[in-house]
């Protein structure tokens, strides 16, 4: 862990578990120089089973796949799917904290936060360009969230009403996404996995400013501890639904742990959140909204109570408190930006075109 203040217990593993999931990635590129070498390429010009065959080989020996190599189009069609929604909540996730940077009480709050936000954008700008080493573009994902075909995550449809959501967003939200997120490291995919290990070593300073702002404010005057306990109080259960249905309910994972995409099951990473949470909220001095949380000596794991999962369906369906702003927000900064998307484009096309301008010279001038 990079220079922590204070006892942040659980922290430190995941990112070790990122150090360890780039050290895989590298030694699975080797391996896969050595596979092909041996005689067997993701693109042997093959038959539809012999393709087949040598992914479900490269997926068991935990390599990677590549642009290039050859995928079933359902596994092609589940990242597109993942990532686009992923890529989508990091920009809509800009929304709900970017509404406190004029705010922020102070001058190094107010940078720490403007810097945050602007990672945001830049996961979200990893992400599409991981998606569309998948034969789809940015711009087609882009209209597909605006016109609502894809989804982005329930939790950045929850209001920040408080100085103190900040840093529950940061603990909580972002704590959730890391641990959702670490497995992903390892998923079977290989842009999607590199993107990943640059996003999750951001996302722990996200999650350790957040956790600072609470850790302040907790240890601050009765009314700040107050208002951060109000606001762990409200993004709790938001945040445990983040990882998604039950497994029972959860129509994608079977298929995409089978593929290494997922890792793990919404439910084993929602426990692992639970467990990392509690002896941090300790050393916080704040107190979990869960009157049925207690340790399970028998599983080795706490005992928790289920997020209301049809509020969960009801804010993926669109309504939850804040669906409509953010999405009439986002609408309005795509609408307001096309004039720079517009003069990029042809500034980049007036560039291509120039070295086709200068070859064509001399042959003019020859004529
Ligand atoms: N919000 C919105 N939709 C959700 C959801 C959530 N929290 N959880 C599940 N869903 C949707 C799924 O997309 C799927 O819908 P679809 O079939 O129409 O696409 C449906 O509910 C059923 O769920 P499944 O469990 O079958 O879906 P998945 O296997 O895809 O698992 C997931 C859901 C765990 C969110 C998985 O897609 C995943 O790990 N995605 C990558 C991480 C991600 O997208 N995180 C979003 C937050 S990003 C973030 O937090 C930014 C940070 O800066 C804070």
């Amino acid at each position: 862990m990079y220079g922590n203040d204070f006892e942040q217990p659980g922290a430190a593993t995941l990112l070790d578990e990122v150090e360890a999931a780039e050290q895989a990635l590298r030694a699975a590129a080797e391996r896969r120089v050595a596979a092909a070498r041996a005689g067997g390429t993701g693109d042997t010009g093959g038959a539809e089973a012999e393709l087949q065959e040598y992914f479900d080989a490269v997926v068991a020996a935990d390599q990677k796949i590549e642009p290039r190599d050859w995928m079933p189009e359902a596994y092609r069609k589940t990242l597109v799917r993942q990532i686009a929604q992923h890529a989508h909540s990091e920009i809509i996730g800009m929304q709900p904290e970017g509404n406190w940077i004029s705010r922020a009480p102070s001058l190094k709050r107010k940078a720490i936060l403007l810097a945050k936000v602007q990672d945001e954008a830049g996961h979200g700008l990893y992400l599409y360009a991981a998606a569309e080493t998948l034969g789809i573009d940015r711009e087609e994902l882009v209209g597909l969230l605006l016109t609502g075909r894809q989804k982005y995550s329930s939790i950045f449809n929850y209001p920040t009403l408080t100085w103190a959501d900040v840093g529950a967003i940061g603990w909580l939200v972002d704590g959730a996404a890391i641990v959702n997120q670490v497995p992903l490291c390892r998923c079977s995919y290989g842009p999607y996995a590199r993107a990943m290990i640059r996003i999750c070593k951001e996302e722990s300073f996200h999650q350790r400013q957040g956790y600072e702002i609470l850790y302040t404010l907790a240890h601050g005057t009765p009314e700040q501890k107050a208002m951060a306990q109000d606001a762990v109080d409200r993004w709790w259960y938001p945040s445990l639904a983040m990882f998604g249905p039950p497994d029972t309910a959860s129509t994608h994972s079977e298929q995409s742990m089978a593929w290494k995409i997922k890792r793990f099951s919404n439910d084993d990473l929602r426990q692992r959140f639970v467990d990392m949470c509690v002896p941090q909220a300790e050393v916080l001095g704040l107190s979990i909204p869960d009157p049925d949380l207690r340790w399970n000596d028998e599983r080795g794991a706490y005992d928790y109570t289920q997020p209301d999962y049809d509020e969960l369906f009801r804010v993926i369906r669109g309504d939850g408190p804040c669906n409509r702003q953010r999405m009439a927000h986002r609408r309005r900064a795509d609408a307001d930006g096309a004039w720079v998307r517009e003069a990029a484009a042809a500034y980049a096309a007036k560039r291509s075109a120039r070295p086709a301008e200068a070859a064509a010279r001399p042959a003019e001038a020859a004529a």
